[in-house]
């Protein structure tokens, strides 16, 4: 059985039979496989008419490792031979490699041939063509051919090559610091904005937080909150998050905590109706521009769902089944960005990044396993806990954390115990009441919490206008 150390030692003498012998494709499958999937970097001087042979072999995978080691040799001369098998190649990945190791040759007479491919079936072999191409970008003909894919129907096809126009200037920006990044303004930090969060959303200034955390008010699940259809319930999330992501600092994270709710049935004779409101929410915030990123679920133990199977509990027939719902959704979102998250984190100094890793154990999965909280004054807060992995996972110590439903104030309380500052928003007088108490009890801010009305907030931030 053949090692990768001993792979490694014969490569360093590539003249000997060795490589002749165990490359033939008479070879059995599983000598050949390991041997092309673990060559690595090809020495110097390497034969590479040894993989030729096998490019007609039989098996797919040893054709398309072939196709990918002839492409390390980055050699002009393999050019036809790959191009030929390129064109009889029926596997999409072996023609994908071929693709590639075509690129790779970074030779002018490839260009017809990858030309040629922009018009392939598989977008992953258009995407390699794009990439080799690219390196010729400076030739008339090859803006014309990648022109002609802008409007094409794939959407990794379309944002490739409009990123790679935006020009070099914006690539440079792309490496420079924004001293504002880690910043936000005095007059937003731990403050509850006691009003209708439309209002407070129009004095806050673009690109002023860091992250959201929210829960957003049931649709007509709970009588605190009643709107006329669920369509407009949907245009009211969606406005306040376009207005999110505005005040949202660039390639910051939006975490949303919604679930299906159910309105109850009118009368024995109708049945209720179930919405699917994390589902709905998800095409209007991509719209908007938040960056799908990841789906968390929520869950809770099983007493902690209302029981909805009763009825199928006793009779047992098929249609009448109805799962008992121990899970809400928690969406990940990033304002989207031409950046990386490198970016993002290299915006704050070392001090602030070593003090703001996540040391201790942490859940991998996207499966979080937490208890439901109550509160004596709100009917439907979610747990510390919750908001505790969102801002230790999205945010740095120091940053500006908004809930714009803030309820009883709980992403108010996490961020202040985690180091952080809060911004929330909050139209019922009782509940920003319980807020102030939850948060008096806990005091150990620099900036002391306060709840400012609409108009309070509104000068605050004119004063501080002025001082700029
Ligand atoms: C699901 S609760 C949030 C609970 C919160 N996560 C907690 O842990 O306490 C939603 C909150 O949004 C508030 N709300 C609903 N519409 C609002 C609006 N237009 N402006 C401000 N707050 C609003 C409700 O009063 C309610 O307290």
């Amino acid at each position: 059985m053949l090692t990768k150390s001993q792979i490694d030692s014969k490569k360093l003498n590539p003249d000997s039979p060795f490589f002749k012998n165990a490359l033939a494709p008479t070879r059995d499958e599983t000598t050949l496989l390991f041997l092309l999937d673990n060559l690595g970097k090809l020495p110097t001087g390497f034969n590479g008419e040894l993989f030729v042979p096998l490019l007609t072999h039989a098996n797919p995978k040893i054709r398309m490792l072939a196709a990918k080691n002839v492409g390390k040799l980055k050699n002009e001369k393999f050019l036809t031979k790959l191009s030929q098998f390129a064109a009889d190649e029926s596997n999409t990945f072996a023609r994908r490699e071929a693709i590639s190791a075509i690129g790779r040759m970074r030779s002018e007479k490839a260009i017809p041939i990858l030309i040629r491919y922009l018009t392939d079936q598989d977008p992953k072999v258009i995407l390699q063509s794009v990439r080799a191409l690219l390196y010729f970008k400076e030739k008339p003909e090859i803006q014309t051919a990648l022109d002609s894919l802008r409007e094409h129907p794939n959407e990794l096809i379309r944002e490739h090559l409009a990123s790679e126009t935006k020009n070099k200037k914006s690539r440079r920006y792309n490496r420079r610091k924004d001293p504002h990044h880690p910043t936000s303004p005095d007059a937003l930090k731990n403050v509850i904005a006691h009003a209708d969060v439309q209002e407070v959303l129009k004095l806050i200034p673009d690109e002023s937080i860091h992250l959201t955390f929210t829960s957003p008010p049931y649709y007509n699940a709970r009588d605190y909150t009643i709107y006329q259809s669920y369509e407009a319930y949907l245009d009211f999330l969606t406005a306040i998050f376009k207005e999110t992501h505005r005040i949202t600092k660039d390639g910051r994270f939006f975490v949303l905590n919604t679930s299906p709710v159910i309105v109850p049935r009118i009368s024995r004779a109708h049945s209720s109706k179930r919405y699917a409101i994390p589902y709905d929410m998800h095409p209007r915030l991509t719209d908007i521009g938040w960056e799908f990123i990841d789906d968390i679920v929520w869950t809770k133990p099983d007493h902690a769902a209302k029981n909805r199977n009763g009825g199928f509990f006793q009779h047992r027939k098929p249609l009448g089944y109805k799962a008992n719902s121990v899970t809400e959704s928690v969406m990940v979102y990033r304002k989207k960005t031409d950046k990386l998250i490198d970016w993002n984190i290299r915006q704050y100094d070392d001090e602030t990044v070593e003090a703001s890793k996540v040391i201790e154990d942490y859940e991998k999965t996207n499966l979080w396993h937490i208890n439901p909280a109550t509160d004596k004054v709100h009917p439907a807060v979610f747990p510390p806990e919750l908001a505790a992995r969102v801002v230790r996972f999205y945010s740095f110590k120091g940053d500006l954390i908004f809930d714009p439903f803030g309820g009883s104030g709980t992403v108010g309380y996490v961020a202040l115990t985690h180091e952080r500052y809060f911004l929330l928003c909050e139209k019922e007088i009782e509940y920003v009441e319980r807020t102030k108490q939850m948060l008096d009890a806990h005091l150990f801010a620099d900036t002391k919490p306060r709840s400012l009305s609409l108009t309070e907030l509104e000068s605050e931030l004119a004063e501080r206008n002025q001082n700029l």
